[in-house]
C-alpha cells in the first residue's frame, strides 16, 4: 500500500543537489531550501520544495508537522568502519599515549592481532549483538548507512563468522549495513606460509562462499609494510575483479604505495591517505577512485590528518569516514571527526557535508542516497537549529533530534 507523508516545515533543507563529485566546493554553491518540506512515499522522496507549495500540491496528504526550527540534511553515510569485533584495546590506547608506537604495540602482542584473538573467541551471536549496538549508536549521531568490514577473523571460517554476523546485524540494526571482506588485513600470526599463500587460500576458498551466500560484493586490503605489499596483492585483486567484486584499499596510512594500487586496480575508494604526498594526491585526483579521509584514525593515533585540502584542490573526490575500530579509531563519531578535520584542513561546510553524504555514497557505489532528491531514499538527519552552519560549528555536540531511515521515523 502506498503511504505518503509531508514532513515540515523545515527552516532549511540542505539537499546537497547540483554539486559536483570531485574537487573543491564553496558554501555558496549549496542549494538551500528555506521553509522547506518533503513528501515521502514509502521509503523514497516523492517531492521536495517549499512546504506551503507542497501542501497545496498534495491537499489530502498526512502531515508530519514540525514545531520550532529544524534543519534537514541527507542521513550521513559512514563509508569505512570496523565495528564488528570482540574485546577492547583500551590498553593499546594507554600504551600509545605513554609513547609507544602503533608498530611497537603490534610487535608487543597488541594491535590488530589482539582483536583477532578476541573476535575469534566471540560467538557469531555475540558479534551480531555488538554490531547492532554500535550501529544504532551511529544512527543517533545521524548515520543512516554504515559500511562494516570483516578482517578480525583471518581464517576462512572466522571471516565467514564475521560476515554472517554483519549480515544478521543488518536485519536488525537501524542504519543499513554495507559489508566488506577485509581478510587481507594482516598475515595471521598463526598461518604457516607466506603472504601470497595466505591470500591464495582466501581467494580460492572464501571468495566463492561470499558470492554463494551473498555476504558481500566488496574486497578490501591493507597495503602497508606491516600488512601486504603491492606485489603480494596482485593475484588476489585480479581474482577479486574476475569474480566481479568491487575493490577498496587501506592506502598510504603510514607509507605510500597503497593509492597506486588502488588506482591501478580501479578501486572504488582509497582510504586513509595520511602519508600521501603530492604524487599520490595527483594520482587520485586524476582517477575515478574516491579518496576517503579517516580523521578518527588521526585523532585515535595522535598523528597527522589526511591532506584533505590538497586532495580537493587537486580535484579529487573526498569522502570522510569514521574508521570506527577498537584500535586506531575508538571514538566512532563521524560528525565530530568530520568537523574537526574541517578545522585542521580548512574545509568549507559544503566540502565536509559532501564528504559524509553524496561523496561517501559514491565511495560505496550507492546511487540511491546521499542527496535529497526525488527517487532517493528518504534518509534524513534533522537538527534543531535555524541555520545549517550550526551543525559543524558545534563540532559534533549538536546531535540530530530526529532521524528518518527509508521513510520511517526511527529516532525522535
Ligand atoms: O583502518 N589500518 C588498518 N586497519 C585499521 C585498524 C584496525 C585496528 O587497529 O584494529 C584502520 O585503522
Ligand atoms: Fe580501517
Amino acid at each position: 500500500m502506498t503511504q505518503r507523508t509531508l514532513i515540515g516545515p523545515f527552516k532549511q533543507i540542505i539537499p546537497m543537489t547540483g554539486l559536483k563529485l570531485k574537487g573543491a566546493i564553496l558554501d555558496n554553491e549549496l542549494n538551500v531550501i528555506d521553509d522547506g518540506g518533503m513528501v515521502i512515499e514509502n521509503e523514497q522522496i516523492l517531492a521536495i520544495g517549499n512546504f506551503e507549495d507542497l501542501k497545496l500540491k498534495f491537499p489530502e496528504i498526512a502531515i508530519h508537522q514540525l514545531k520550532g526550527n529544524h534543519v534537514c540534511l541527507p542521513g550521513f553515510i559512514d563509508a569505512h568502519t570496523h565495528i564488528c569485533f570482540g574485546g577492547s584495546r583500551a590498553k593499546d590506547y594507554a600504551m600509545r599515549n605513554a609513547g609507544k608506537s602503533y608498530l611497537e604495540i603490534a610487535n608487543a602482542g597488541g594491535g590488530i592481532w589482539d582483536t583477532v584473538t578476541q573476535t575469534r573467541k566471540a560467538s557469531m551471536e555475540e558479534l551480531t549483538k555488538n554490531t547492532i549496538k554500535r550501529a544504532n549508536r551511529h544512527l543517533k549521531n545521524g548515520t543512516t548507512t554504515l559500511e562494516v568490514k570483516s578482517g578480525y577473523g583471518l581464517t576462512v571460517d572466522e571471516e565467514l563468522k564475521m560476515l554472517r554476523a554483519i549480515k544478521e546485524a543488518d536485519k536488525v540494526a537501524l542504519p543499513e549495513l554495507i559489508s566488506t571482506c577485509l581478510a587481507a588485513h594482516m598475515l595471521p600470526k598463526d598461518f604457516e606460509g607466506s603472504e601470497t599463500v595466505y591470500l591464495k587460500m582466501i581467494s580460492e576458498e572464501l571468495f566463492p562462499v561470499l558470492k554463494k551466500e551473498n555476504l558481500t560484493n566488496r574486497i578490501d586490503a591493507f597495503i602497508e609494510q606491516s600488512a601486504f605489499s603491492s606485489e603480494d596483492i596482485k593475484a588476489y585483486f585480479l581474482k577479486a575483479k574476475d569474480l566481479n567484486f568491487d575493490i577498496t584499499v587501506h592506502a598510504d596510512q603510514f607509507s605510500t604505495s597503497g593509492s597506486k594500487v588502488a588506482v591501478d586496480y580501479n578501486a572504488i575508494s582509497a582510504d586513509h591517505l595520511e602519508a600521501s604526498t603530492d604524487n599520490e594526491i595527483d594520482l587520485l585526483a586524476n582517477s575515478d577512485t574516491i579518496a576517503v579521509a579517516l580523521p578518527g584514525a588521526s585523532i585515535g593515533l595522535g598523528c597527522n590528518f589526511t591532506p584533505a585540502r590538497k586532495l580537493l584542490d587537486a580535484g579529487a573526490a573526498l569522502a570522510i569516514a569514521s574508521d570506527h575500530n577498537p584500535g586506531s579509531a575508538p571514538m566512532g563519531d563521524l560528525l565530530t571527526q568530520a568537523s574537526i578535520l574541517g578545522t585542521f584542513e580548512k574545509l568549507t561546510n559544503a566540502e565536509v557535508l559532501a564528504g559524509i553524504t553524496f561523496r561517501a555514497a559514491a565511495a560505496l557505489k550507492l546511487e540511491d542516497r546521499g542527496k535529497l532528491e526525488v527517487g532517493h531514499l528518504a534518509d534524513l538527519a534533522v537538527f534543531h537549529s535555524d541555520n545549517y552552519q550550526d551543525i559543524l560549528y558545534n563540532q559534533g555536540n549538536l546531535k540530530p533530534c530526529m532521524i528518518w531511515k527509508n521513510g520511517v521515523l526511527v529516532f525522535d
